[in-house]
């Protein structure tokens, strides 16, 4: 949109467009509200076909709102996270995340995350029993886990066993129970809502622990009693059978406050996703197995995997400099640096570099280390990333705390999926409990395709050839060499 033409301002909370197409002026219906307004009052801007027009534009029955990337469209009202990305601010509920990090754990502040306030110390206690008495899975799970191939990336592990846990609970199933499961609002719809929202919690690590396990070729153990949510977390993947085996103390809490500070970030892809799979009524399990789909992107989930991929091929502090020019000519990118909504700094990466130095004591510093601190100084002083507002963000440093403690690569993103569960879940609670029932989500496209055209029978068209609209041949990956050089019927068709 162009420049504002005059400033005549009133207290008038409307707005008023005037589209040149046809030089009528329109007064958008629905008020000015929390400074918002509403696509769908553009629907009454409607204009005439131009003759050189597609039909397909739909002109006539009014105008759309194009959003690509979803750059300034808000789908939903939330009370659950703020932030102000120019100002480099994130609060959970109103409480500044720098506040929560210090003083609360995961499990309160998923406590507040989704019931929206802070609980008392029974509010806490019952919730913390909760969650951690749902920490079992069925028996059968194990086969489940074991039918995978020795070398899956155990994010499509995670994704396909939230779907698989759903597959258990028909009580959980608006298909089966009715539409209203979980929109009713009365005491045994909220009561059945709460028992999905701590079986995900609660199962979430042991579901973690067992894609971790089934990758080292080892026996899935229970998950043990009597430890923190993070405690029994690292128990279940590392337990080898030792006697009175406890995690470390430093190592515990530090995935604490990873935890916590990875528990929401309001509507992300990943988010934004566990919402519009919900608004179909789906059950929790399936919405959040697509959340987890959408956060294993290398975009999204995967920057921290990403981030020391990009160390490792940057290989000392010296190679910084032409890395950096690689990223300039656009053949790279800085992972870890950019946010589509923090344009400053991202408040979380300072916790975070400080969470670091403690995990660093007891475990090492990270041999990538001194290339991430000078890929990272270099990087905030150049005029290329300043002036597009490029700064690091939380998963430039937290895959070096995972290095750190020992996590294989491909796990990073698990260790991020496992926390932000708590996020979905309060969203998409929160959508459930929202006034006026759920809408299903249902964008709208700008069709540029082809105009109507009939049917040609195959003998009388004319061959389409080209990159991108025809599928190219590709080798079967199952034919090997031998293979190749066998005798057998149809091999030509190969
Ligand atoms: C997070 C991210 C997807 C946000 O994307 P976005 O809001 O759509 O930002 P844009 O792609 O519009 O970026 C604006 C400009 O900065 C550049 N840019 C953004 N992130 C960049 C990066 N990490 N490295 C190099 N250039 C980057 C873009 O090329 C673009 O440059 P241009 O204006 O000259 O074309 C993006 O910054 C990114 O890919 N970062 C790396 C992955 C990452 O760390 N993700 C984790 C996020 S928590």
């Amino acid at each position: 949109m162009g420049r504002p033409t005059d400033s005549n301002a009133t207290t008038d909370e409307s707005l008023t467009v005037r589209d040149n197409r046809t030089g009528k002026t329109y007064t958008v219906p629905y008020r000015i509200k929390d400074n918002t307004v509403s696509a769908a009052a553009f629907k009454a801007i409607a204009a005439p076909l131009r003759p050189e027009e597609r039909v397909e534009n739909e002109t006539p029955k009014g105008l759309r709102v194009s959003d690509k990337g979803f750059l300034n469209t808000a789908v939903i009202q939330s009370q659950i996270t703020y932030i102000d990305g120019d100002a480099g601010i994130l609060r959970y509920r109103g409480y500044p995340i720098e506040q929560l990090a210090l003083h609360s754990t995961h499990l309160e502040t998923a406590y507040l995350l989704i019931y929206g306030t802070l609980p008392s110390e029974k509010q806490l206690r019952q919730f913390d029993n909760e969650v951690m008495s749902h920490s079992y899975v069925h028996a059968d799970a194990e086969n489940f886990f074991r039918s995978f191939r020795y070398d899956a990336h155990p994010m499509a592990i995670l994704t396909s066993a939230f779907a698989y846990l759903g597959s258990y609970y028909g009580e959980a199933n608006p298909s089966l129970q009715g539409q209203k499961l979980f929109t009713n609002g009365d005491r045994s719809s909220l009561a059945n809502m709460d028992r999905q929202i701590f079986r995900i919690i609660g199962k979430a690590t042991t579901l973690a622990a067992m894609a971790y396990r089934v990758r080292q070729g080892r026996e899935f153990v229970i998950p043990p009693a009597g430890l923190s949510y993070t405690g029994q977390f690292l128990y279940q993947m590392d337990h080898l059978g030792q006697e009175n085996y406890k995690p470390s103390p430093v190592l515990e809490k530090a995935l604490d406050v990873l935890f916590l500070l990875h528990a929401d970030h309001e509507l992300n892809a990943s988010c934004t996703t566990v919402l519009q799979t919900g608004s179909s009524l789906v059950d929790p399990y399936s919405a959040i197995a697509a959340g987890c789909a959408s956060l294993y992107g290398p975009l999204h989930g995967g920057a921290n995997e990403a981030v020391i991929r990009m160390l490792i091929s940057i290989g000392s502090p010296g190679n910084v400099p032409a890395f950096l020019e690689s990223v300039k000519r656009r053949e790279k990118v800085l992972s870890g640096f950019g946010h589509r909504v923090y344009k400053t700094s991202d408040p979380r990466s300072f916790i975070i570099r400080k969470t670091a130095d403690e995990v660093f004591k007891v475990t090492g510093k990270d041999e990538l280390m001194e290339t991430a601190m000078a890929l990272h100084d270099a990087a905030i002083k150049d005029e290329y990333f300043v002036k597009r507002q490029l700064a690091p963000n939380v998963d430039f440093w937290s895959g070096l705390i995972y290095r750190a403690m020992g996590f294989p690569l491909d796990f990073f993103p698990v260790l991020f999926a496992v926390p932000r569960v708590v996020g979905w879940l309060a969203h998409w609670r929160q959508m459930m409990l929202q006034e006026g029932g759920v809408k299903i989500w249902r964008p709208r496209q700008v069709y540029v395709g082809s105009a109507k055209r009939d049917y040609v029978p195959i003998g009388n068209r004319p061959v389409v050839r080209g990159l991108k609209v025809e599928p190219l041949p590709v080798p079967h990956s199952g034919i090997s060499k031998r293979t190749e050089l066998a005798e057998f019927t149809g091999k030509s068709k190969l």
